[in-house]
C-alpha cells in the first residue's frame, strides 16, 4: 500500500528553485522558472493590478461561484486577446481556466474525449511540462523536430518532413505561438505560412500554446503565428496564459479559446469543455480573471497595462544584450550572439546537462539541465559575476 510507494524525482524546473530556496550560499542566482524580476529582484504586482484591485475591493459584491465555463466579462476580453476579429464569434467556446497549465489539461481531454485519433505531436524540444500534462489527459505523445544540432536555430526542414511524414489527419499538433519555451527560437512570418500550410492540407488540429503574448515583439506583432495558422485551419485550440503579461502568476489565469468550423460545433464543443471543467476543478477561481476584465474594461488601466508590459519586454531585451556582451569579454568563451535573436523570457544557452549541474554546484547559479536560462530573472549589477562563473563552465 502506502509504504511500498517510490519517491518522484523533484519536478525539473519548478524542483530547482525549491533547491535554491534551500541553498545556504548568499551569492546564488535563479534563473530557473520563468518569472519576471525588477531591478530590484522583485516579481512586482502591476500597478494597473493593484488598481485594479483597488476597484474589486470597493465594488465587488459576492464571492459566489463563478459558471463552469468562467467569467463572461473575462472571456469576451480574452477573445479579443487572442482571436482579434479574425473569427466570428459563434464559432469560438471560449473557457476561462486556472492558468495556462489548467488550459493544456482541458484541451488535452478535450482532444482525448471527444476526437480521435488521440495523439498530439509536442516539438522537441518543448516546456518540460507539456508531455506530463497531455499523458495525463489521455493522448499518446509523439515529437516532432524543432530545434538545429546547433541548439540555437530552427531546423525548419526537418520540422515540415515530420509534419509531412509523421502525422495522420486528425493529429494534433502543440505548437508555441510565440516566445517558444524552452528555446526562444520562433518560426519567421514566412516559416509560419508553410506550417500552417502543410497544417491544413494535412487536416491537423493545431493546438497552440500562447503563453508569452507580448514579450516577444509586442501584443499584435506576436500573434502572427496564431492567426497564420488561423488562416488555414477551420478547426484549432488556443491555450492562453496572463501569469506572465498580467504578472498574476498565483492567481492561475488561463483560458481555452476553441474554434469550430461552424457556430453548432463550437456550441457542442463548449458543452464537452464545460463537462471537461466540472469534472475537474468544478470552476475556475474568480480574482485573476476579475482584475484581468477590470483592466481591459477600463481605457486608462489598459493603457497602464500595455506600458508597463512593454517596460518588462525591454528590460528582458536589455538584459539579453548585456549579457552577450558580458560573454564576449569573458576570454576563452564561445560565441553567444545567437541569443540575440530570441524571443521572450527565456535563452537556449547552449549548456549542457553537466555544465548547469556544474554552474550550479559552482557558483551557485541555478538554470534548468536542458540549458534554459530564465533572462527575465538576471540581475545587472551581477552580469559580471554571472558571466564569469558561465565562462568558468563552458570555457
Ligand atoms: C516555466 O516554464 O518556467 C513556467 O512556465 C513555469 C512553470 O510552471 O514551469
Amino acid at each position: 500500500r502506502f509504504d511500498s510507494i517510490p519517491l518522484a524525482p523533484p519536478d525539473s524546473i519548478l524542483g530547482l528553485t525549491e533547491a535554491f530556496l534551500a541553498d545556504p550560499r548568499t551569492e546564488k542566482m535563479n534563473l530557473t522558472v520563468g518569472v519576471y524580476k525588477d531591478a530590484s529582484g522583485l516579481t512586482p504586482i502591476l500597478k494597473c493590478v493593484k488598481a485594479a484591485e483597488r476597484k474589486l475591493v470597493e465594488t465587488e459584491k459576492t464571492k459566489g461561484y463563478l459558471p463552469i465555463d468562467g467569467f463572461p466579462d473575462y472571456r469576451s476580453h480574452v477573445q479579443k486577446l487572442v482571436f482579434s476579429d479574425q473569427i466570428p464569434a459563434d464559432r469560438i467556446a471560449m473557457v476561462q481556466a486556472p492558468g495556462g497549465t489548467g488550459a493544456l489539461r482541458v484541451a488535452g481531454e478535450f482532444l482525448a474525449t471527444q476526437c480521435s485519433p488521440t495523439r498530439v505531436f509536442l516539438p522537441n524540444p518543448t516546456w518540460a511540462n507539456h508531455n506530463a500534462i497531455m499523458r495525463s489527459a489521455g493522448l499518446d505523445v509523439e515529437t516532432y523536430s524543432y530545434l538545429a544540432n546547433d541548439r540555437r536555430s530552427l531546423d525548419f526542414d526537418a520540422l515540415l518532413d515530420d509534419l509531412n511524414t509523421k502525422t495522420r489527419p486528425g493529429d494534433a499538433v502543440l505548437m508555441h505561438a510565440c516566445c517558444h519555451n524552452p528555446t526562444g527560437v520562433d518560426p519567421t512570418a514566412d516559416q509560419w505560412k508553410e506550417i500552417a500550410k502543410v497544417m491544413g492540407s494535412r487536416g491537423l488540429i493545431p493546438l497552440l500554446d500562447f503563453a508569452y503574448q507580448g514579450f516577444g515583439d509586442g501584443l499584435d506583432e506576436d500573434a502572427v503565428g496564431l492567426r497564420t495558422i488561423l488562416g488555414q485551419c477551420p478547426e484549432a485550440i488556443v491555450c492562453s496564459s496572463y501569469s506572465k503579461n498580467f504578472g498574476l502568476y498565483s492567481e492561475r489565469v488561463g483560458a481555452v479559446g476553441l474554434v469550430a468550423a461552424n457556430a453548432a460545433a463550437a456550441t457542442a464543443a463548449l458543452s464537452q469543455l464545460k463537462v471537461t471543467v466540472r469534472a475537474n476543478y468544478s470552476n475556475p477561481p474568480r480574482h485573476g480573471g476579475a482584475i484581468v476584465a477590470t483592466i481591459l474594461d477600463d481605457d486608462e488601466l489598459t493603457q497602464m497595462w500595455k506600458s508597463e508590459l512593454e517596460e518588462m519586454r525591454l528590460r528582458i531585451t536589455h538584459l539579453r544584450t548585456q549579457f552577450v556582451e558580458g560573454m564576449s569579454k569573458q576570454a576563452g568563451a564561445p560565441d553567444f550572439s545567437s541569443l540575440l535573436n530570441q524571443k521572450g523570457m527565456f535563452s537556449y544557452s547552449g549548456l549542457t546537462a553537466m555544465q548547469a549541474d556544474e554552474l550550479r554546484s559552482k557558483h551557485g547559479v541555478y538554470v534548468v539541465g536542458s540549458g534554459r536560462i530564465n533572462v527575465a530573472g538576471m540581475d545587472e549589477k551581477r552580469m559580471d559575476w554571472l558571466c564569469s562563473a558561465v565562462a568558468d563552465v563552458v570555457g
